[in-house]
């Protein structure tokens, strides 16, 4: 048996003895997509979070994914199996900030992204990902909303819905990154494709694409589109499971660089240490935990 091989079989054995389940993003490497027993995007991950039998959940994906998890799941072990999977736009906005900003509009809801601290969780009214943030923003009667953190969802929001969208500077590194000539050069390189991008996207590459969506979005179009060629406006591992769902048809990722850091922190050597030694044990402080919970639920009630 190759190296790898081993590794599956002892986190598969080890998840057995522990009563464990394994979920990860659509963003993770293809060995932990593929041994994972559910993947999704944050959405998905989270609602699927919120009704686990098991005693332990290992989180393959960032910090505020497996945090949501934990929130959501009091009386569970949540692990991370890398302390360096950490989401930088979640850290691009903090409590205080969001209080200080919430004291200069009054009258505005806060909705906060899931890539966002428990902390901030906690000083929202209400959360929201990638696929559902214009339906949560539609749902809330105000008709100012402060949307923390990423300007680019948030703009992208606001052109769907009625409601004063009040941007926070954030943004996704990854998305951010994608230009609009680097997206017309890949028109230019396969004419015959459909343009998919991820809201996080800027307005300008947006404004660019055929359809806009989150991961499992994007998943459900490709296979259900009549097209047989498509260009991946989102991070390079949503491709793994484009094509291994599509095989006869044609996926190109938008730019080279697309490749996110800390989704690529999960590997199987601390995957499987992870089960092994119960690291790295995620939690919320209960300061913080039943307010955030309350917004992640409110959410989950929406959509
Ligand atoms: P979704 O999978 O929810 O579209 O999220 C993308 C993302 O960047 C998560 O960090
Ligand atoms: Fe954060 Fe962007 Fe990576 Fe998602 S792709 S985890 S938003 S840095």
């Amino acid at each position: 048996m190759d190296h790898k091989n081993e590794l599956v079989e002892r986190i598969l054995a080890l998840k057995a003895e522990r009563d464990a389940i394994i979920l990860a993003h659509n963003y993770q490497i293809p060995e932990i997509q593929d041994l994972a027993d559910i993947t999704g995007d944050s959405l998905q991950l989270a609602r699927q979070a919120s009704s686990i039998d098991r005693a332990v959940i290992v989180f393959c994906g960032v910090d505020f994914m497996a945090e949501s998890a934990a929130l959501l799941n009091p009386d569970k072990t949540v692990l991370i199996p890398s302390l360096q999977a950490c989401c930088p736009m979640a850290a691009m906005a903090t409590a205080e900030q969001v209080r200080d900003k919430r004291r200069e509009y009054p009258r505005a809801a806060v909705c906060s992204y899931v890539n966002t601290s428990a902390a901030v969780k906690a000083v929202s009214d209400i959360c929201c990902t990638s696929s559902n943030g214009v339906a949560v923003v539609r749902s809330l009667s105000e008709q100012q909303v402060l949307f923390v953190p990423d300007k680019n969802l948030g703009h992208y929001v606001s052109t769907q819905t009625d409601q004063e969208v009040i941007l926070w500077p954030g943004y996704c590194y990854v998305h951010e990154r994608l230009s609009l000539a680097e997206v017309k050069a890949a028109r230019r390189e396969y004419p015959q494709a459909v343009l998919m991008v991820h809201p996080e996207c800027r307005p300008e590459v947006v404004a660019e694409a055929e359809v806009v969506l989150s991961t499992a979005g994007m998943l459900r179009y490709a296979a259900e589109s009549d097209a047989d060629s498509f260009i991946v406006g989102t991070e390079a591992g949503l491709l793994h499971p484009l094509r291994r769902e599509n095989p006869d048809k044609h996926f190109y990722l938008a730019a080279p660089h697309m490749i996110c850091g800390a989704m690529k922190q999960v590997t199987l050597d601390n995957l499987l240490a992870a089960l092994q030694h119960n690291q790295h044990v995620v939690t919320v402080p209960k300061d913080v935990a039943v307010a955030a919970r309350r917004a992640l639920e409110r959410m989950l009630e929406v959509t």
